[in-house]
């Protein structure tokens, strides 16, 4: 599904793009910046959710790119992987500057920051790691800027996109419309002039009330935006292979796993329905969750990889197999602060802090059990047996991924 305003149709998009982005920087500084003291435990966690519970997939010195960075995610990404070189792009002066004070102010030494569109990156076959979440979708020819991401990845490499999913934006695609149609596509006073005074009782206007309260950032970066292209799976998994890529995983990130909206379960309890979906490839089933949910579906937000990447290709009963045979220690990793002073700045805190490891775990016997040397599936069986498939899943999920880092698995074997 294609959805659109069109101004940047004809034009240069990445100049109207950058311009939209240096009046309304997006996101708002993080409050809280943090980085584990263990240079490995991040690679090592991205690699668990891919189904490699060896950590061979992504080397703690990868070389990482950010292209659509805004103002905070080239330093986070620099700060969880402090052994890597990573380098922020973007379009938008002004989000570069808020991120370049900010990674002076905290001195990250391994983050490079470049004006530069992704369009016209010159990027080949560089990075084990790309991650590009919420930028590709505002273009008018977003299967371009993949192919780009696709030609700077090494053939072992990892993307990580997150693209908007059509069936979340309805509301504000046909906001975008109207005030593209009544001139003021980017008048952030006029937008809100019209939210407060909209007369018609629908998910419109109660959306736009919602988010009156926001910051402005986040107001204009939904309801003003001045190109969008929403996707759904099957259009994405279309697009991803014309640009010589496939959907590799989801991806929890901790934004989805924040709204709830990662899990990618056929959302039904009938047995014959969800024994149908099993039988699908993992794309259509996929699909399914998606139409099924609607509104409620999780973000597009997923790893792919390049068609010629020489890993093997995991299916996710893989990965859950694979997270069965193997056998993990808790994490225990500390991890140094930094938190955004009234007067702005950030300051750091004096002493390291214990990981924050997300939400409680979901089995939460597991990580006080979990002894290096047993595996999962030795130790679910000696308390009662190994769950379903979907519980399965979600216990990989919700225990071993960046987002839930309660285990690091010391053994093989891995499906990878
Ligand atoms: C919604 S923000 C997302 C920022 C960041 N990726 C994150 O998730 O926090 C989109 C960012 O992508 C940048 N951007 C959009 N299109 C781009 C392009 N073609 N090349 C480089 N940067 C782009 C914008 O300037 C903006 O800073």
């Amino acid at each position: 599904m294609t959805t659109h305003t069109d101004r940047a149709a004809d034009t240069d998009a990445e100049q109207i793009i950058g311009e939209f982005y240096s009046e309304f920087p997006y996101p708002w500084h993080a409050t809280r910046l943090t980085a584990p003291d263990d240079p490995s435990h991040h690679p090592a966690l991205l690699a668990q959710e891919l189904g490699d519970f060896t950590h061979r997939r992504l080397p703690p010195d990868a070389r990482v790119w950010v292209p659509g960075c805004g103002v905070n995610q080239a330093l986070i990404v620099a700060l969880r992987f402090p052994a890597a070189q990573v380098v922020g792009s973007d379009v938008s002066t002004d989000s570069l500057d808020l991120c370049r004070t900010a990674r002076d102010q905290i001195g990250a030494t391994n983050l490079t920051l470049r004006e530069e569109g992704i369009s016209d990156a010159p990027y080949r076959q560089e990075f084990d790691y790309v991650v590009c979440t919420g930028v590709i979708h505002h273009h008018p020819d977003p299967g371009m800027l993949l192919a780009r991401l696709a030609a700077a990845l090494k053939p072992t490499g990892v993307l990580e996109l997150m693209v908007y999913n059509a069936y979340h934006r309805r509301e504000i695609t046909a906001f975008q419309e109207a005030m593209r149609l009544l001139g003021r596509e980017q008048d952030l006073w006029f937008a809100r002039r019209v939210a407060g005074s909209l007369t018609r009782d629908s998910e419109l206007t109660r959306q736009l009330r919602a988010d009156l309260g926001e910051p402005e950032e986040q107001f204009a970066d939904s309801w003003l935006n001045p190109c969008e292209r929403n996707f759904t799976v099957r259009t994405l998994h279309e697009t991803a292979g014309t640009a010589g890529l496939a959907l590799e995983a989801p991806c929890a990130s901790p934004l989805a796993t924040g709204l709830d909206l990662y899990d990618w379960r056929v959302p039904c309890d009938d047995a014959q329905l969800r024994g149908r979906a099993a039988r699908l490839t993992e794309v259509e089933r996929w699909q399914v969750t998606q139409a099924l949910s609607v509104d409620r579906s999780p973000l597009l937000w997923f790893y792919l990889r390049r068609t010629d990447n020489p890993w093997p290709a995991l299916r996710e009963s893989d990965r859950d197999e694979a997270f069965l045979d193997t056998a993990f220690v808790p994490v225990t990793t500390s991890e140094r602060v930094w938190v955004m002073g009234r007067a702005g700045g950030y300051r750091p805190l004096d002493v390291p802090q214990p990981l924050v490891a997300g939400p409680a775990p979901v089995v939460p016997w597991l990580p006080d059990v979990a002894d290096g040397e047993r595996t999962v599936r030795e130790l679910l069986t000696d308390r009662g047996g190994v769950p379903n498939r979907d519980e399965l899943r979600d216990l990989r999920i919700r225990l071993t991924t960046p987002s839930f880092p309660h285990l690091r698995a010391v053994s093989a074997p891995s499906a990878a």
